[in-house]
């Protein structure tokens, strides 16, 4: 059997047809940016959130960075984030004007760890920078501790920004992964929770005049016709992603339920390779929608070359962690810095996971890996 990590053409050929119908609709129609199919999935998802306001703009990248320059924070000044996250997240602190200080993560989520997140702050302060704010992720879909995270910021006058790239859907404690902070940015990039057919993300807040400045900013700073009051950039999303993410979006609930199902189903077939293999989890209280489904092996490539012998792909998000790569050498990191995030890239290994999955093919996943631990 071959089992592919992941396969989109499964949910085209179940609404495919759907998809087809508002495309040709939107090229018939001959408005392709800044038009009703934007506007209205601009509203289904921040009624979704629970947010008063999103905008759609052209990537989970640019809607983080379009976030940190609205803000207008001090050139120079620190922002705190995960080192285990996907680059973009460090990128677009650097891209404005920003500097990243890596957090650790905490061991039985990947999330970024709370005490990590406090030492980390301190010795920001004690090389002399002044902290704006703290990016939190929710990797893979895994709720991070949003709660004391934003607690941890209000005490200090931070702003939380939260990269809900990964984990469009997820709650904590009834609330929305991505009402925590200020603002948030999901993208829509084809492997994500909710996704269209090419590039794209949306940013949420409930602060109306970052709101208004984000909506200007992503189309270069326009608050009236030839008219520009910010700096800005091209970051507009268009009317055919749109729609596409209309039709998507109204299978995003019986999607995520058939994620959880394929999880629990992992969950309980591998639960007794513990402690050579980990599941990573979730904090209490928390609902899941994952995106990739993780586990922490001891004998990783052993392990991964195993099952691509036996038609099984795997893929390991994140190999090196951002404080060691090259591109962020000047801010003088070094192996050793982030322990448990580095030990984590050793062990993370991404199982075959996506909504079409079949029952079969999880069962078969789960046969080889007990094969390889002989059990
Ligand atoms: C955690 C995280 N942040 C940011 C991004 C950037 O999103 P995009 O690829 O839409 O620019 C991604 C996804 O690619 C991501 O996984």
């Amino acid at each position: 059997m071959e089992i592919p990590f992941l396969d989109l053409k499964r949910a085209y050929e179940k609404y495919g047809g759907e998809i087809e119908k508002v495309v040709v609709e939107v090229l018939r129609k001959g408005i392709y940016l800044n038009g009703p199919e934007t506007e209205t999935l601009e509203k289904e998802l921040s009624s979704f959130l629970g947010r008063s306001f999103a905008i759609g703009v052209s990537s989970g990248t640019e809607a983080l960075y379009l976030i940190l320059k609205a803000l207008e924070l001090p050139k120079g000044n620190a922002i705190l984030l995960p080192s285990f996250t996907f680059v973009a997240t460090a990128e677009v602190v650097v891209r404005a004007g920003l500097r990243p200080f890596f957090v650790d993560v905490e061991r039985e989520s990947g999330n970024m760890s709370l005490s990590s997140l406090e030492e980390i702050y301190n010795d920001a302060l004690k090389k002399g920078f002044q902290v704006s704010g703290v990016i939190a992720v929710s990797i893979f879909g895994i709720p991070a501790r949003l709660k004391e995270i934003a607690r941890f910021c209000k005490e200090r006058g931070l702003y939380l920004i939260e990269d809900i790239c990964q984990a469009f859907g997820s709650e904590l404690e009834g609330k929305k992964v991505g009402t925590f902070g200020v603002a948030s940015a999901t993208s829509f990039y084809p492997t994500k929770n909710l996704s269209c057919c090419g590039d794209g993300g949306m940013v949420f807040t409930d602060d109306e005049s970052l709101a208004r400045k984000i909506r200007a900013m992503k189309e270069h700073g326009q608050t009236g016709p030839y008219f520009y009051e910010y700096h800005g950039v091209n970051g507009r999303i268009d009317e055919l992603q749109c729609a596409i993410l209309r039709i998507k979006f109204k299978y995003f609930k019986e999607e995520a339920l058939l994620r959880e199902k394929i999880a629990e189903a992992y969950e309980e077939g591998l639960k007794e390779l513990s402690p050579e293999l980990e599941i990573l989890k979730s904090p209490p209280n928390s609902k899941r929608v994952l995106s990739l489904f993780s586990v922490r092996v001891k004998k990783r490539n052993e392990l991964m070359e195993f099952l691509k012998k036996k038609g099984i792909q795997t893929r390991i998000y994140y190999p090196l962690p951002l404080h060691l790569q090259p591109v962020y050498k000047e801010y003088g990191y070094k192996k050793g810095d982030l322990s448990e995030t580095e030990a984590l890239c050793k062990e993370i290994l991404s199982l075959p996971f996506f909504p079409y999955l079949r029952e079969e093919e999880v069962a078969f996943v789960i046969e080889k890996i007990k094969e390889f631990y002989g059990v």
